[in-house]
């Protein structure tokens, strides 16, 4: 659609607003905050919980509050304090990439899960707990009721939301209500857990910590507790697809994986895994990374923001109420900005006019203005680290037969909310002896 009506699609069935470029996102979504950073809302988020979430809140006081409290615990200056976890994570995820790489994209998602749960609430949670999974349910959920159309009845006929569940064609209601119970246990356990293991001398967290600060003002622990959900349900599958995109595109891209483990070589050496210190030092490495989130932005629809009032746009009248959506994948393609746009190409950083560590504001895979992700600079703490520390430690490829005939990857991708690669086989092996013994030791020592 974009490319044959242009920057802006209007869906006027919708009132729905689909922005292709980037100076248009930026013009309206970042100039024009003020007019649009309010959420859809939607009667059926209300009954999943889900509307209690700062990414769905509505623009309101309470948002601000929410909003002040995660950008307090998550600007730049704020997350070293997640560091020893994420690196701690990150080596036992090399360890497990070692000892059983055939379940690499369950070691993904174990990786991305643990970071956020030890990071907020000190917990070690492994895939043997029902927490992950119950997470990962309600993120599915929340993906669904964040998409405009998955439910076309209740779009149409709103008053069914009062209909009961087992009335004709009220199915999605019963949806909305299971998602709900799971959400009550996903906002409360692991919260309930830090609080107890504070209270009874097992150890401090960051959210028990803010929580025993704010007793008595139920308004702060609602936010408190709601910083730990949404940082989970936010992080989880994002981190998970930024790195999956990064393996897949290793195992298609033997070339790039070549030079970013020669660059980390000659920068690092080869007696130890690379720390955020190197970062500026390594500027391949960081055009890979820039490359992952460009290719395959997590969320390649961004999440929609709404107009609060009527507004001109040339000389379009963008109606209040007006649901606006980032198509961050197209402005990502833009071949009028990135040249041969669908080939993962790392080197465009390298000759790009602000070179490859630009701000952090021109990754659009983040989103916009005053809604852009406020977990960005630990995402991408842990999205770089994983990204060197594997390059390091491993090699990736194409798996082999039975005659040594390498398979091909058909480098396939799931097409909902949360994007990222179908499962597919690869070859993981360690790229020298001393890099079995360097992780091995490193995770050791973590533990
Ligand atoms: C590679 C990883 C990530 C990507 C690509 C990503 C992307 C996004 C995007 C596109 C948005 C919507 C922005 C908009 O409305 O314009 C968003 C919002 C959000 N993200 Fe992230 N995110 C990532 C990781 C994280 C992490 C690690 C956290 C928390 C620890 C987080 C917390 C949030 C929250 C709370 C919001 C909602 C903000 C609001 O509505 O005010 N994200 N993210």
């Amino acid at each position: 659609m974009g490319e044959e009506f242009g920057e802006l699609v209007y869906i006027r069935a919708h009132n729905m607003l689909i922005i292709n470029n980037t100076q248009v996102a930026v013009e309206l979504l970042e100039k024009r905050a003020r007019t649009y950073s309010d959420r859809p809302g939607t009667p059926l988020m209300e009954i999943t919980g889900i509307s209690n979430l700062l990414s769905v809140m509505r623009y309101s006081p309470r948002w601000r509050r929410h909003r002040k409290l995660f950008q307090q615990n998550f600007r730049q200056a704020a997350v070293h304090r997640y560091l020893p976890a994420q690196y701690s994570k990150i080596h036992g995820y090399l360890h497990n990439l070692f000892a059983t790489p055939e379940d690499f994209m369950a070691h993904t998602m174990d990786l991305s899960q643990r970071i956020i749960y030890s990071s907020l609430y000190s917990l070690d949670i492994g895939p043997e707990d029902p927490l992950p999974r119950k997470s990962v349910e309600v993120l599915h959920s929340v993906g669904k009721f964040l998409v405009t159309g998955t439910f076309p009845l209740v779009d149409r006929l709103p008053w069914l939301i009062y209909f009961p569940s087992w009335f004709p064609g009220c199915g999605f209601k019963a949806e909305a209500e299971a998602c709900r119970s799971i959400f009550h246990e996903v906002d409360t356990i692991p919260y309930d857990k830090a609080v107890a293991n504070m209270k009874d001398g097992l150890g401090t967290s960051l959210i028990a910590e803010l929580a025993a600060k704010s007793e008595g003002v139920p308004e702060e622990i609602d936010a408190i507790k709601s910083m730990g959900t949404v940082s989970f349900l936010a992080a989880a599958d994002t981190t998970m697809s930024s790195i999956s995109s990064f393996l897949l595109s290793m195992c298609l891209n033997p070339e790039v994986q070549r030079k970013g483990q020669k660059e980390i070589d000659r920068v690092v050496g080869t007696h130890r895994i690379p720390t955020l210190e190197d970062r500026r030092s390594l500027p391949y490495v960081e055009a890979i990374y820039r490359e992952v989130l460009r290719l395959h932005p997590p969320v390649p629809l961004g999440v929609s923001h709404n107009s609060i009032e009527d507004d001109i746009f040339r000389n379009y009248l963008i109606p209040k109420g007006c649901e606006v959506v980032p198509n961050i994948w197209a402005m990502n393609r833009d071949p009028n900005v990135y040249y041969e746009p669908d080939k993962f190409i790392p080197d465009r950083f390298l000759v790009a006019k602000e070179g490859p560590f630009g701000s952090i504001n021109s990754i659009r895979a983040f989103g916009f203005g005053r809604r852009v992700c406020p977990g960005r600079y630990m995402a991408e703490n842990t999205v770089w680290l994983t990204i060197a520390s594997v390059l390091a430690t491993l090699t990736l490829g194409k798996p082999k037969d039975e005659n040594g005939n390498e398979i091909d990857i058909p480098g396939e991708f799931t097409d909902v909310f949360f994007r990222h690669p179908k499962p597919f086989q690869c070859s993981i092996t360690p790229r020298t002896p001393s890099a079995k013994d360097l992780v091995v030791n490193s995770a050791l020592r973590k533990e």
